[in-house]
């Protein structure tokens, strides 16, 4: 049961807001890497869902979900590299002045996302928290 509180929590404040985000941003480049982070909250949000019960579970829509929460996590370094900006960001400037440990954060969110187990509703659950938890290490000192 606390798990699935977490999973709850974790959806909801990933996906919260995501439709106000972006208006208004204009730079290319802040808007692509925003584009980035809403395909890995939806992505999860699905996922989410599923190991909630929320949704059916299905191990090949997890596996698709899985997939392309995974291709979006591996772009995270190339898409804020340029240190693009726009008034409208919630990215914090001290990204680029502590660039290596910024990617290590990355890096630690494509792990947990690479080992999502979308095998069963079970294993599902289990393996969501650590990508939640990745996600708001990131967060917590990387955006406003
Ligand atoms: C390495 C750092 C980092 C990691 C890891 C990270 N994020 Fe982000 N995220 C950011 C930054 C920085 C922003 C602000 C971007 C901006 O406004 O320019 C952001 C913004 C967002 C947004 C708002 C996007 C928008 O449209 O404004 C969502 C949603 C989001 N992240 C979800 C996630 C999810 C889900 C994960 C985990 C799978 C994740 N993030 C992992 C750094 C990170």
């Amino acid at each position: 049961m606390k798990q699935i509180a977490t999973i709850l929590a974790l959806s909801v404040a990933l996906v919260g807001g995501l439709a106000l985000a972006k208006e208004g941003v204009k730079d290319p480049g802040v808007r692509a890497r925003m584009e980035t982070m809403d395909t890995m909250a939806m992505n999860l949000k699905l996922l989410s869902n599923m190991a909630t019960g929320r949704m059916d579970f299905s191990a090949g829509d997890a596996a698709t979900a899985k997939a392309a929460a995974l291709a979006a996590a591996k772009a995270i370094p190339d898409r804020f590299k340029p240190h693009d900006m726009d008034p409208a960001t919630d990215a914090l400037p001290v990204i680029w002045t502590q660039w290596d440990d910024f990617a290590k954060k990355a890096d630690a969110a494509r792990m947990a996302v690479e080992l999502i187990d979308t095998d069963t509703q079970d294993q599902l659950k289990q393996s969501l928290g650590a990508v939640g938890r990745a996600c708001s290490a990131c967060h917590t000192t990387y955006r406003s």
